[in-house]
């Protein structure tokens, strides 16, 4: 769903680095120690959870295996 708001608001003309999401999920110690909420080089619970679309798109864009 935020993947498509936000190339919806790309569409129209928004920049990435305006657009902010909230990846608040998957999160366990939340002080950033058991890897839980990891995404890619990110830890949700220690760098976020609020980013801006330019810093978190291409992570989104992969599929979880
Ligand atoms: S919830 Fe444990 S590292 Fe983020």
């Amino acid at each position: 769903m935020m993947r498509f708001v936000a190339h919806g608001l790309g569409d129209r003309g928004v920049p990435p680095s305006r657009i902010h999401v909230s990846l608040e999920r998957n999160v366990q110690c939340a002080v950033g120690h058991c890897g839980h909420c990891q995404l890619a080089p990110l830890f949700i619970c220690r760098d976020g959870p609020v980013f801006t679309w330019e810093r978190v798109r291409t992570l989104l864009g992969v599929r979880e295996l």
